[in-house]
């Protein structure tokens, strides 16, 4: 016969400290190795035990860490005899009709799993890898009409495009409108608290102790204060984020686009005498074709008050002809009543030129505010993380962060290039790279090339 038997093992006292916790947001741990994986599994399983039909569901940030860490420990965890495990729908099921759900949140597609769904109990592991809204549409999803407990556990480390949200709530306890302190608790785990792993392994504290000393700190002794991981750590709100005033009508406006069918960017700039930038409005649209975009962005130009733009900056991958139309997607802005002007996407050199302007000068002051209607542009930036394989680089995930930083990028980088040598009067020197996009282009682009860039001068 096969056991059925649940037998737990014993929980050490951090990990008792979680288990009985009843707050209705729980956040355990904040450093590496304190033993939060093997609680979530310990609790999911004494809930399923305690309360026949509860509805578990442990979120991670993808598919693969799920399974790592937690469905198979889970599956090793439980004798055979006690449970179900269906693997396409990634359910297991207790015997008493308990089921804990394995779900997965990397982008805004994954939201679907919490869509219409209601569990009782939600253990987000690594709550610091998750965006904020998605961490609010997940603890949505956490009701129901039954006597169960309605919890959310969380687990956490430093670092991580969550880190923000996460130490606001559980750490600094910086609580917003509409939210509860007394529904909020964090218990404190570090490697030191796990004496399994410590005898076990025992080079583990060691390789926490060789990390450098931002890291360290971090995930060893669980200090919230170094901002890991975040790439634009001159970002401050209280400092570059300003209340709107009215642009006077000379000072010259740009702006800038990052461009995709799932996404569209648009940023409105506007440059002081003293070369000063303003990022004065943002069009954040999903699913506009390019006719529809140019038209958005067209419209939303003051024309009462006759704001003009001087450019508008775009990736240079717009200019890369379609194989089917022998058009590019700067023709059909330029043709749907937009001119563009290509940008240059060197990606660390554009990040670097973002981090210029942001840069805090000895007199305290900056090289580029955000109005504070720019809020996705506000939000998104401090949430760009390293980018773990090219340090210079900032991490292309989460995706849907990345569109208003790359249009903002294209401004720098373009703004604070040296503006072409002019040769004589009426002509422009053109770069290698223009002489070849012109070469290449259909007479109707090179007469639009020459009405962005300027007639050129003779070749060299
Ligand atoms: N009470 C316990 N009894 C036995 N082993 C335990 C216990 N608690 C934790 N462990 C073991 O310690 C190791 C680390 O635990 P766990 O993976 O839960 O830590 P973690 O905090 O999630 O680590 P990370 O920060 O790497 O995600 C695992 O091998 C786990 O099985
Ligand atoms: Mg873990």
């Amino acid at each position: 016969m096969r056991q059925t038997e649940i037998i737990l093992p014993d929980p050490q006292p951090k990990q008792v400290l979680f288990l009985r916790d009843k707050h209705r947001y729980v956040a355990f741990g904040g450093a590496r190795g304190g033993g939060k994986s093997w609680a979530i599994r310990i609790k999911a399983t004494i809930l399923c035990m305690a309360h026949k039909g509860i509805r578990c569901c442990i979120v991670r940030r993808t598919y693969s860490e799920l399974e790592e860490n937690h469905i198979t420990p889970f599956l090793e965890l439980l004798p055979q005899g006690a449970y179900k495990y269906n693997d396409s729908k990634k359910v297991l099921k207790f015997k008493g009709g308990s089921k804990v759900y394995f779900r997965y949140c990397k982008n805004d597609e994954d939201l679907r799993f919490f869509q219409g769904v209601e569990y009782d109990v939600i253990f987000i592991d690594e709550a610091t890898q998750i965006l904020e809204h998605h961490f609010k549409q997940i603890a949505a999803s956490c009701r129901g009409v039954n006597p169960f407990p309605k919890r959310v556990y969380l687990t956490c480390n430093p670092g991580g495009v969550g880190h923000a949200w996460v130490k606001r709530l559980f750490v600094d306890r910086d609580f917003r409108e509409g939210e509860d302190p007394e529904e909020y608790s964090f218990i404190q785990s570090l490697v030191t608290d796990n004496k399994k792993l410590l005898e076990s392994s025992p080079d583990y504290k060691k390789i926490l102790e060789a990390l450098p000393p931002r890291k360290r700190e971090a995930w060893l002794h669980g200090k919230w204060d170094l901002i890991e991981g975040q790439y634009f750590e001159e970002f401050d709100r209280s400092i570059h984020v300003i209340d709107p005033f009215a642009i006077p009508k000379e000072w010259r406006r740009y702006r800038a686009i990052d461009y995709g069918l799932d996404m569209l960017s648009c940023l409105w700039i506007a440059i002081s005498p003293e070369r000063v930038a303003y990022v004065y409005r943002e069009l954040h649209q999903e699913n506009l074709i390019i006719s529809e975009a140019a038209r958005r962005i067209v419209e939303l130009n003051d024309t009462e008050r006759g704001e003009e733009i001087y450019q508008t900056f775009a990736p240079p991958d717009l200019w890369n002809r379609s194989q089917e139309t022998g058009k590019s997607k700067a023709q059909l802005f330029y043709e749907s009543g937009l001119s563009l002007s290509k940008s240059n996407n060197d990606r660390e050199a554009g990040w670097l030129a973002i981090k210029e302007l942001l840069h805090l000068r000895e007199d305290g002051s900056v090289r580029i505010y955000f109005f504070k209607n720019c809020v996705n542009l506000i939000k998104n930036l401090p949430l760009l993380q390293y980018d773990e394989k090219r340090p210079n680089d900032c991490a292309n995930e989460p995706h849907e962060i990345t569109h208003d930083p790359d249009a903002l990028r294209y401004f720098a980088i373009a703004w604070t290039r040296p503006s072409p040598e002019v040769e004589e009067e009426g002509t422009v020197r053109w770069t290698v790279d223009q002489w070849e996009d012109y070469d290449r282009a259909s007479p109707s682009e090179r007469e639009y090339l020459i009405m962005r860039w300027g007639k050129p001068a003779p070749r060299r």
